[in-house]
């Protein structure tokens, strides 16, 4: 395995010196969401000129009006891109790509209602990539997939219109691995793991992967760089079913789980802190370690512990209604009939995404027990239950509102007072201040 870093130069080196250089790198980007609108920006605030590619219309029109659910320092680079048409375009056509040296595929590798891998927006994109594709181009697929994708999906397809990896074209797995709402650490501070077919794939994708981190470190294969994604979100699912299954222990024991995980967490080497809450959401947790398991059924193999951690994940957020139930039969109130405030929405403090938040099935299962739930989150607003939208309340209730109030989220902008108030708080944050009234899972 050849590693890292002759390393890629720093993002304020790429941009001198791609000033300096008379003509632009021309990058594409296929799909501009969460990932690939950042990485988009990213390109482009590196000197790149970008033409960016999403099969959604609204999502193309968000973009060209300013308006996507950016943190305010993409927003202000998305400003700047808007401002320089002559180079950052955004377009729902892929043909489009011809034109550009890279390409990066960054579109939506989700799960459907049985966790099995939904492929089909990332099959359509690399057969889209396929038929523009031309030689001399650097793909690069960052989408997390089953080990064998970048293979199956671009290597072989392009092959088969003789356009030979290491040859005629160049191409790479190199994961994303950005944090939404993470403000502490900059996209470019953060490694980029690259596999190429050949070691001269891997080399000719430096120059457009080297101006969007700081380092790059490379393996030996396409399916060294997917496994390493998979390995890493696999281990966060497992560690977080530990955090869960230990808070759950440490509350029948009457201790503080917190307070034993920052005690545990004082040790220098050997021990990495996760904490317990009401389960996981967005788009890579709840859905990766499904890739790996799905791929592996094939070769006739259950592995235990991953397969556990995803089984926990999965029944986190009904173990959260179970406990709502029993904090207010404590209190002499069935949960039928009760009012119930569910706080936070979003699957992360910060960010208005509600992608697979465990917050729906808390609210979905509090309905199906007959609790009338409202719910408050001024950052994401509202959130979609099946058919119906919930809206947020326009502002914390007063205390007597509710019966309960079951915390999933917390936002900064939101204030503790406005919780802690309640007659009864199930906080499945575990991050409201100890007191009679807050009961955790
Ligand atoms: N969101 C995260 O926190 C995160 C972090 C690391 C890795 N990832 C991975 O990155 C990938 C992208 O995730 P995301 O969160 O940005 O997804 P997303 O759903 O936010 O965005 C994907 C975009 O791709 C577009 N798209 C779908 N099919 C397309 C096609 N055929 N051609 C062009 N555009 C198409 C969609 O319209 C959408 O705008 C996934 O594999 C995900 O697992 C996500």
């Amino acid at each position: 395995m050849s590693l890292i870093d002759p390393v890629a130069p720093s993002l304020p080196q790429v941009m001198a010196e791609t000033a300096a250089q008379p003509k632009h790198h021309v990058v594409a980007v296929v799909g501009l969401g969460y990932v690939g609108l950042p990485t988009a920006l990213g390109c482009h605030a590196a000197g790149m000129s970008v033409i960016g590619v999403d099969v959604s219309g609204e999502r193309v029109r968000e973009i060209l009006d300013g308006t996507p659910d950016l943190l305010e320092p993409d927003l202000c680079r998305l400003e700047l891109a808007r401002n320089d048409t002559g180079r950052f375009a955004v377009v729902g056509d892929a043909a489009a790509i011809a034109k550009a040296e890279c390409i990066l595929i960054c579109v939506p590798t989700p799960i459907d209602d049985r966790q099995t891998p939904n492929l089909a927006p990332l099959t359509k994109a690399c057969e889209a990539v396929v038929a523009h594709a031309r030689a001399g181009q650097v793909l690069v697929l960052t989408s997390t997939t089953y080990v064998g994708c970048t293979r199956d999906l671009l290597v072989d397809p392009l092959a088969a219109r003789g356009l030979m990896a290491g040859q005629e074209v160049h191409i790479c797995f190199a994961p994303e691995r950005i944090d939404p709402a993470n403000t502490n650490v900059a996209m470019t501070e953060v490694t980029k793991v690259v596999g190429g077919v050949t070691e001269a794939c891997a080399m000719a994708a430096v120059p457009f992967l080297g101006a969007l981190a700081n380092r790059l470190h490379l393996v030996s294969s396409p399916e060294a760089a997917e496994m390493t994604k998979l390995l890493e979100n696999t281990f966060r699912a497992v560690n977080i079913t530990l955090a869960n299954e230990f808070a759950d222990v440490a509350r029948i024991m009457s201790l503080n789980p917190i307070e034993v995980i920052d005690a545990a967490g004082t040790k220098p080497y050997g021990f990495m802190p996760f904490y317990p809450g009401p389960g996981v959401g967005g788009h890579c947790i709840p859905c990766d370690p499904h890739y790996l398991l799905w791929q592996l059924r094939e070769a006739r193999m259950y592995p235990s512990v991953i397969s556990a951690a995803m089984q926990g994940i999965a029944m986190r957020p009904a173990r959260i209604v179970q406990r709502a139930a029993e904090v207010l039969e404590m209190a002499g109130r069935p949960l039928r009939g009760s009012r119930v405030l569910v706080v936070g929405v979003s699957y992360k403090p910060n960010i208005a995404d509600t992608r697979e938040s465990p917050a729906l099935e808390v609210i979905g299962g509090l309905r199906a027990r007959g609790a009338r739930v409202s719910i408050y989150d001024p950052v994401a607003g509202s959130v979609q239950l099946n058919q119906e939208v919930l809206h947020s309340l326009p502002c914390p209730p007063p205390p007597g509102d509710h019966d309960l109030v079951v915390v999933t989220c917390r936002h900064d902008g939101v204030s503790e007072a406005a919780i802690t108030d309640a007659d009864l708080i199930l906080d499945a944050t575990y991050s409201l201040p100890e007191a009679g009234n807050r009961f955790v899972p």
